[in-house]
């Protein structure tokens, strides 16, 4: 229980501080009396689809732990933007360009939500970086390809590389270097047990001076 509390904490992190950014913006545009009803529209629905995305959460995580469920066919391209789409404000502010590649009609069968969220912990992770230590041009590629009986889909950012005394370790559960404000350690040890224990697959990390490649294989 209390793994399933921080692993859903862990996710709602990132939603939760959208909503109070979005109720600070509708407050502050009220007291101005400056709204646009447009962008008032454009933030409600902002919203609304971080609240899906929580609920989302939720389901997935009974699903964590009692991986039984019926997995379906999905378009790995359209989880992608997905997940891309949910970073997409923070990405921009942190001014790091997405440049993403798929093979047509790449389709994978699985949990496609749990897909999404090996994704978005691996995206924070690259955005993270690039917080840590900005560089010039920050850019995450990721680029899917599907070859006979694999498919892999890689997300490389040029945020710094991961330093060897501590790649063994980033697997680990509560493994973070991060302040504790800002990271738990759960995001690449949940995404192991997503992508090699509910999907038959393979997560794997190489990192050099300057650059980090996860490769996700199924
Ligand atoms: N793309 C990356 N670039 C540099 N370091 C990374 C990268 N991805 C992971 N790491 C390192 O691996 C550690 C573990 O990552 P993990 O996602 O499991 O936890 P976290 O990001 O620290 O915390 P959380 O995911 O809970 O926010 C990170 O603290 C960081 O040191
Ligand atoms: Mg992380």
């Amino acid at each position: 229980m209390g793994d399933m509390v921080s692993m859903i904490a862990h996710q709602w992190r990132q939603p939760l501080n959208v909503l109070a950014l979005n109720l600070q913006d509708l407050e502050l545009s009220i007291g101005e009396n400056s709204f646009d009803i447009d962008e008032m529209r454009e933030i409600i629905q902002d919203s609304v689809d971080n609240v899906q995305y929580m609920s989302k959460v939720i389901d997935d995580f009974r699903n964590f732990f009692q991986p039984d469920t019926t997995k379906s066919k999905f378009f790995v391209e359209n989880t992608i933007h997905s997940a891309i789409n949910i970073l997409r404000e923070s990405l921009e502010n942190f001014k790091v360009e997405v440049i993403v590649t798929v093979d047509d009609n790449f389709e994978l069968t699985g949990y496609e939500h749990e897909y999404q969220q090996v994704l978005l912990n691996i995206l924070r992770n690259s955005q993270d970086a690039f917080i840590k230590e900005p560089k010039l041009k920050q850019v995450i590629q990721i680029s899917a390809k599907k070859r006979e009986n694999i498919s892999v889909v890689e997300i490389t950012d040029n945020g710094g590389g991961i330093s060897e005394d501590i790649i063994e370790n980033i697997f680990e559960p509560y493994f973070t270097t991060k302040h504790q404000s800002k990271g738990t350690g759960l995001g690449l040890y949940m995404s192991k047990i997503i992508v090699e224990q509910h999907m038959g697959g393979k997560l794997i990390v190489k990192s050099s001076d300057e650059n980090t490649t996860v490769s996700i294989e199924i």
